[in-house]
């Protein structure tokens, strides 16, 4: 281990400080909202800079003269008034926090190296299916970073915010017009809370009709797993379609699911084995005939883009996955955007339920917005095409090494069903070693219909070099397959963790240093 990839905490030696600030150090007088007091101070130069003098505080001045445990450690119950602590009891703490101290070249060096052992699609190619982890202009964050939106409060009067809802009115319209769709809701923040918002409009909108009966919803047996989740959570029961083996959802199996209890179908198109789902007008058809609604699960959109449209093939109800298609950040987790949209049959649904705080991520759907305007309407059209160049290219570049279960042409994505002579080599041997190469590992183990899964996603903004580097390792990785198959099992070799016990970190992981 080398020694700055220790803990913060490991570094931290009593009585050392980041820097500190003269006496007379103007800003100690600073007016911190009420309310962000506590995070504020924490990650504030306390306490590698300890205020000096008085810290003021919305509703209150914290007494500290130099360096006093208070201004340290941030303030906490016994540091303030009685009244004070009385109103606002939530946010005080009852014990000083223990917070690690550390020099400022410890600091720098300790997130430096951290965020060097960290994997992005700013640091390498990122070919991971189902999930469109294509570059992120970064003209996107400069006009996300533009004061005129980071000073924006959500509470302001809305005379003063009508240039960020004029943003709103016109990512709507753009978004209607590449879907089809007739308005969106920009609430949810994730292509899953988009699932639930959407199949909570479904609800309303069955139940608005006194259709009371229809509780179930029709998944077809490649769904993302989000679909029979969402619909789980919305308490709607989960009826299985079954795929074909070209696998398209088999219309035949279709049919007698469909009855006066489906409220609707939820699907993927392109599928989530990158297939487009030929037989979609057919499928809009029939659930319509039944009195049921279509889902779209917008997450596969990218290939489309400009050139097919979910409204166009028969949905009512769809999301999208702003954080894919319309290459914003994936956060570790978020912020994520999952836009809402409905035909004129739902409309009248939109804002009913509720589903967060506001208008959803605001700085998210402005990054998308900036995208959809830098490429207009013409250009938008090449990512879809260049995306689905990009995967046939891999999979026929590779698949005399590589199991293709589904030899078509495909979309965005395509599987490999492992190694065509795997030699004892697993899937996840592949993908660790990928990770010694600086390759991102594609998805695997998923979809389920493969017990060998390795889906490919490169999106359209690789270039040939990158794609043609990809393809050699992997067929380096099919060799080394044959010859050491010992030292696959053991990859991966150059990162900084080797092979974690992943069950375990996810399931009981630890969070805190004690
Ligand atoms: C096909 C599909 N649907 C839904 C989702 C869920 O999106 P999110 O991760 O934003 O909740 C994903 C995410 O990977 C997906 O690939």
């Amino acid at each position: 281990m080398k020694y700055y990839d220790k803990l913060i905490f490991e570094l931290s030696k009593p009585g050392r400080t980041g820097y500190s600030l003269p006496d007379s150090f103007d800003a100690a007088q600073q007016q911190l909202p009420f309310g962000n007091r506590a995070s504020k101070l924490a990650c504030s130069p306390t306490p590698c800079a300890p205020f000096q003098g008085d810290v003021s505080l919305t509703g209150g001045t914290v007494r500290g003269g130099t360096a006093s445990e208070a201004q340290r450690w941030g303030p906490t119950k016994s540091d303030v008034s009685e009244g004070q602590a009385a109103v606002s009891s939530i946010v005080w703490r009852e014990a000083p926090l223990e917070l690690p101290e550390v020099s400022e070249v410890d600091v720098v060096r300790h997130y430096t190296n951290l965020s060097q052992m960290n994997f992005g699609v700013d640091t390498g190619f990122y070919p991971l299916g189902s999930c469109t982890m294509k570059y992120n202009p970064k003209i996107n964050e400069e006009i996300a970073n533009m004061p005129a939106f980071t000073g924006l409060h959500p509470l302001q009067p809305e005379s003063t915010t009508q240039g960020a809802l004029a943003i709103y009115v016109g990512m709507d319209k753009a978004l209607a017009a590449i879907t089809g769709m007739k308005h969106f809701t920009f609430l949810p923040c994730a292509g899953a809370h988009g699932e639930l918002t959407g199949l909570m409009l479904m609800r309303e909108y069955h139940m608005s009709r006194g259709d009371l009966a229809r509780t179930k919803v029709i998944v077809p047996d490649s769904a993302h797993g989000t679909n029979p989740a969402s619909a789980a959570v919305c308490g709607l029961e989960i009826v299985v379609v079954k795929s074909r083996e070209n696998g398209l959802v088999d219309v035949e199996a279709l049919k007698p699911l469909l009855g006066p209890d489906i409220a609707g179908i939820m699907m993927t198109n392109p599928n989530t084995l990158g297939l487009f789902e030929r037989d979609i007008k057919e499928i809009a058809e029939l659930v319509h005939a039944c009195g049921g609604l279509l889902y779209y699960d917008g997450a596969n959109m990218n290939p489309l883009l400009g050139m097919v449209r979910p409204g166009d093939m028969g949905f009512d109800i769809m999301h999208l996955n702003l954080h894919k298609t319309f290459s914003t950040p994936h956060g570790g987790g978020g912020p994520g955007s999952g836009p809402v949209g409905v035909s004129d049959k739902v409309v009248p649904f939109l804002h009913i339920p509720r589903v967060s705080g506001f208008h959803g991520n605001f700085g998210i759907i402005l990054r998308a917005y900036a995208y959809i305007l830098m490429l207009g309407r013409e250009h938008i059209k090449m990512a879809g095409k260049l995306a689905t160049l990009g995967a046939n290219y891999i999979k026929e570049s590779l698949k005399d090494c590589y199991k293709l279960p589904i030899p078509t042409v495909c979309k965005h994505e395509f599987v490999f069903d492992g190694l065509l002579e795997p030699n004892g080599v697993s899937t996840l041997d592949v993908a660790k070693r990928l990770l010694d190469y600086g390759f991102h590992a594609p998805t695997i183990y998923f979809p389920l219909l493969f017990h060998q899964a390795i889906m490919i996603e490169p999106t359209e903004t690789e270039s040939l070099e990158t794609l043609d580097a990809f393809i050699a390792v992997m067929r380096q990785i099919a060799e080394e397959a044959k010859a050491d198959p010992e030292m696959l099992h053991a990859a991966p070799h150059n990162t900084p963790i080797g092979r974690p016990d992943e069950t375990t970190a996810a399931r009981q992981p630890v969070l805190k240093y004690e």
